[in-house]
């Protein structure tokens, strides 16, 4: 970790640490609007490749429903598997009242067994479904905590790596 910590600081100006289970967020300190993730992960030998393909496809179509990628690349530390990191748009949290706890539900069902959208869904979250489904990758861990707003208040996917599980 603090030699993963350092690497990183040759490149970027870390600054708060986010909690995540799954690999390391932090803020930039000197780009506020903008968030560095890095997972790292030896099971699969060609997942560098795979997550080169996933960020150049999302950067390419800059998808409105996706978070925006600004740059992405890998980190190699002698002895320990790849890590691999992208800069994103920072987000904000679905305010905890709103659509958060039956949108998971609809999500779901309309993402993975093609039910209908309700019509009662908002043109928000109707147009995120259409759009994701419209991805030539597949999301794997929809739920309402992978998905934030932007500052205009549109929903979009983060935690990317949930394309490729
Ligand atoms: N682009 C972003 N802008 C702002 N916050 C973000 C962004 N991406 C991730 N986060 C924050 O980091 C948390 C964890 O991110 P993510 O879902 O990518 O990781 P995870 O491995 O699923 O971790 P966890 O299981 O803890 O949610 C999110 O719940 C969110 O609070
Ligand atoms: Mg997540």
């Amino acid at each position: 970790m603090r030699v993963l910590k350092e690497e990183l600081q040759k490149r970027f100006k870390l600054g708060r640490p986010i909690r995540c289970r799954s690999g390391w967020l932090w803020h930039l300190k000197n780009k506020p609007n903008r968030i560095i993730k890095v997972t790292q992960d030896d099971s699969d030998a060609k997942l560098g490749d795979k997550f080169d393909k996933l960020l150049g496809y999302l950067v390419e179509i800059n998808s409105s429903s996706v978070v925006k990628v600004y740059e992405f690349g890998s980190i190699k530390i002698e002895n320990e598997a790849p890590y691999y990191y992208h800069v994103m748009e920072r987000l904000f949290p679905i305010p905890k009242n709103k659509d958060e706890i039956w949108i998971q539900d609809i999500l779901f069902e309309y993402y993975y067994h093609r039910k209908s959208i309700p019509v009662f869904c908002t043109k928000n979250i109707q147009e995120f479904l259409i759009k994701i489904k419209q991805l030539k990758f597949k999301y794997n861990d929809l739920h309402s905590r992978n998905i934030m707003l932007d500052r205009c208040g549109k929903m979009k996917l983060i935690d990317l790596e949930s394309f490729l599980k």
